[in-house]
């Protein structure tokens, strides 16, 4: 266990408070024993890859963090001509940088991603229609029972921005790529970052796109068709450049960022009769759930 930290110093958001119990664990064997502490005591825990598309109340907060970064827990390495295996908490742009070094071609599309391979993997991260389960074969998980498996695609129900984990971490990722001339990977790399760039908000903190896109529509244009661009509540502002990113412009607190929501919902509810649903996921202070 080491000293507890405030959530804001590790997501993207910069917004957050304290969890009664930090866990930094440095390699498998130690994630599970931080998981059987947090069962022994009662204590709901959840799982920290690189603290983007999160949105975590002030305050104290009644769970364990158990951040899956330690330098036993990242890591790539080949099995085969197509087959490799990459630690949960590998960043994302570390694997990137390998796949092209190794001339393994197929995650181009996650260049510009933050976080780790694990939250990438938990929240099936995507863009440019394609999204990181496409190329899971099998994740080596720890169950909430605290038991080591590893479990098949197939039954992980990959969806637009979800992956059915039933409360598991993911401790190791297996990806099915194909092979790829190092230029070629570079290459697109290269445009997926560009277009990142001219859409999405640079500088200040964010946690991503704020809404799922509904069936057929970007949420990102319907809040802008709303004239939201630059709204803000407190020190959270609806960003210029694309509508579907709230900034932390300096101390928002959770609270600025989440009446910024509301006022985001009611507006495209009211004119274009849609309700947005979150796609950042909330860590709340309130409930106990995990
Ligand atoms: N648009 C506007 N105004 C805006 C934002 C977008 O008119 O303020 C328009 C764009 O001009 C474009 C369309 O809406 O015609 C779609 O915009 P964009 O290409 O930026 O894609 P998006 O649907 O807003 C999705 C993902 C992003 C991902 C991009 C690129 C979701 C919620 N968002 O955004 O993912 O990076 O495609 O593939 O699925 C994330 O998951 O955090 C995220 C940012």
């Amino acid at each position: 266990m080491a000293e507890a930290i405030p959530l804001r110093s590790l997501t993207t958001l910069r917004i957050g408070g304290t969890p009664v119990v930090y866990h930094a664990p440095r390699t498998q064997g130690e994630l599970q024993e931080a998981l059987a502490e947090c069962r022994r005591v009662g204590l709901p825990w959840r799982a920290l890859g690189g603290g983007s598309n999160l949105l975590v109340d002030e305050g104290a907060l009644p769970f364990a963090v158990i951040h899956v970064h330690g330098p036993g827990l990242a890591g790539v390495r080949r099995l085969d001509q197509r087959r490799i295996r990459v630690g949960a908490g590998t960043p994302t742009a570390r694997l990137l940088a390998w796949c092209r070094a190794e001339g393994l071609g197929g995650l181009e599309f996650m260049a510009g991603l933050p976080g780790t391979v694990g939250g990438a993997v938990s929240c099936n991260a995507g863009a440019w229609k394609e999204a990181v389960c496409d190329h899971v074969r099998r994740l080596h998980l720890l169950t909430a029972e605290g038991r080591p498996v590893w479990r098949a695609r197939e039954r992980l129900r990959c969806a637009y921005r979800h992956t059915e984990l039933q409360g598991a971490i993911v401790m190791e990722v297996e990806l099915g790529l194909e092979p790829r001339q190092p230029r070629l990977i570079a290459r697109r790399m290269r445009e997926c970052l560009e277009a990142r760039g001219q859409r999405h908000p640079r500088r200040r903190p964010s946690a991503g796109c704020i809404f799922r896109n509904p069936p057929g529509h970007s949420a990102g244009r319907l809040l802008d068709l709303c004239g939201l661009k630059g709204a803000r509540v407190g020190a959270a502002e609806v960003s210029g450049r694309h509508a579907n990113f709230i900034l932390n412009s300096g101390g928002a607190v959770a609270g600025d960022v989440l009446a910024l929501i509301r006022q985001m919902q009611e507006a495209v509810r009211r004119r274009f009769g849609i309700e947005l649903q979150l796609e950042v996921r909330r860590w709340r202070a309130g409930t106990r759930a995990a």
